[in-house]
């Protein structure tokens, strides 16, 4: 099977504080470094690493060719990424010395896929293939439905959180992947409890308390612990989890081993400075001591 991701693309500018800025504060960073990212890219670069095909379904602007290059390098399928007159999307993270960020989003061309470039691609899908979809693009809900119609698994990851981009595409899904804290806010948008959304998988991060499976189906919870690592960047560390939760089930694993595979994943991807270009390999991942 295959991994579809409408998924965004964004040049990274990575700059290490010594504490996040306060509003109003002037601060200098004490160094900048560029990588590859944006959700939907990490998410690309993860399910391949861990040994998934994936196709990519983005865009970029006329100054975001190297992105695509760097994509179709690290073995992701670029056939589907358009190239738009608006600028590729970027990201400005500011990350302090314990690893927490902020981060500054200008969407640019993420938010600029037309319907017709994503049925193009939904078009060479496969019944059973996933489709993973995060809230940094244009056409969520379109995709979303499309892959239910095709009888792809459709995965949301719902980050940036917006509840009513949740909801927008809540009919469509089989899979969730949010945090505790979004969690609590969709709880409280739509008045149900994660499990009670109608959906199969609901994944729910934890942090450093690791991550909750509940089966919408069944109402069984499974919680899986965060191995302990000292962070020194946190940006990309979901990516990099659901990436390898999907091609975890991509590729045959049951729920609790992919998650577990993706949890090491993720605390490996926490040591490491950077974004998608940093994501370990499954490899790394196996042989990583923990
Ligand atoms: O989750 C991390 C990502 O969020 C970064 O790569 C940045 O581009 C933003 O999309």
């Amino acid at each position: 099977m295959a991994i579809w991701n409408l998924g965004s693309i964004n040049a990274d500018m990575v700059y290490a504080m010594p504490h996040l800025p306060a509003a109003g504060e002037t601060l200098a960073a004490l160094s900048l470094d560029r990588f590859l990212g944006g959700k939907g890219a990490n998410m690309s670069v993860a399910a391949t690493r861990a040994g998934s095909g994936v196709h990519h379904i983005g865009a970029v602007g006329p100054d975001g060719a190297w992105a695509i290059d760097r994509l179709s390098a690290y073995g992701v399928g670029t056939d589907h990424i358009a190239q738009v007159e608006v600028p590729t999307g970027h990201a400005i993270i500011a990350v302090e010395p314990e690893g927490e960020n902020q981060i500054i989003l200008f969407p640019g061309a993420n938010r600029a896929l037309s319907q017709e470039q994503v049925a193009e691609a939904l078009s060479q899908a496969d019944s059973g293939d996933i489709l993973v979809l995060q809230n940094e693009t244009s056409m969520q809900a379109e995709a979303a439905q499309q892959g239910r119609q095709k009888g792809m698994r459709v995965c949301y990851a719902a980050a940036p959180f917006d509840a009513d981009a949740v909801q927008a595409v809540l009919p469509y899904l089989d899979f969730l992947i949010l945090n505790e804290v979004e969690a609590q806010q969709l709880q409280q948008a739509t008045g149900k409890e994660p499990g009670e959304l109608g959906i199969k998988d609901v994944i729910i991060t934890l942090g450093s308390r690791g991550a909750r499976h509940i089966d919408g189906v069944t109402g069984t919870v499974r919680d899986v612990p965060a191995l302990p690592v000292k962070p020194v960047d946190t940006t990309g560390a979901g990516d990099t989890f659901t990436g390898f939760v999907l091609s975890g089930l991509d590729l045959g694993l049951n729920i609790a081993e992919a998650m577990e595979q993706a949890s090491c994943a993720g605390a490996l991807m926490v040591t490491r400075r950077g974004t998608a270009d940093v994501i370990p390999t499954l490899d790394e991942v196996q042989a990583a001591a923990f």
